[in-house]
């Protein structure tokens, strides 16, 4: 019980590989390894254990999803734009019973109008946006207090 409690999953959707060289001006020049190396930090001190999968597949993420009922806490997951699209996402992260905590880099009710609805949100605990690499550790505190505050 105690090594679950520690473990969170994180998810990263298509097209996250290319930051840092994508759209730089709307997702900022730190790459995916550098986000992934600052959680990697500060989970060391929340003393907490994180598993990293980018997929630019919605198969791939669904299955992961799918696997992370008695294998992790929490997950948060930066679903890129299977956010605005992907009832089966949806459908994954409402079928497992783990807190699911949803990541953007960009604030996307300021982009553009097809970005504005997120059909992830409603089965979220949660939703940050708009902070740049910043969201995700946002969320990672997010997910320390929720952990913390749920019996597992
Ligand atoms: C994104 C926003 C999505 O609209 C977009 O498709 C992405 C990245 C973000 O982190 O700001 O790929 O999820």
């Amino acid at each position: 019980m105690e090594a679950l409690k520690k473990r969170v999953l994180v998810l990263h959707g298509p097209n996250l590989n290319l930051l840092g060289k994508r759209e730089p001006e709307v997702y900022g020049t730190t790459t995916l390894e550098n986000i992934n190396a600052m959680l990697t930090g500060r989970a060391g001190e929340l003393g907490l254990e994180l598993v990293f999968i980018q997929s630019n597949y919605e198969g791939k993420l669904i299955d992961a999803i799918q696997q992370a009922p008695g294998n992790y806490a929490c997950i948060i997951i930066n679903p890129a734009a299977f956010t605005h699209y992907s009832i089966a996402v949806r459908d994954a992260l409402a079928a497992v019973n783990v807190p699911a905590i949803e990541v953007h880099l960009s604030n996307i009710y300021r982009r553009e109008e097809f970005r504005h609805h997120s059909v992830i949100s409603p089965v979220a605990i949660g939703q940050i946006a708009g902070f740049g690499a910043n969201s995700y550790l946002l969320a990672l505190e997010a997910a320390a207090n929720l952990i913390k505050s749920t019996k597992l």
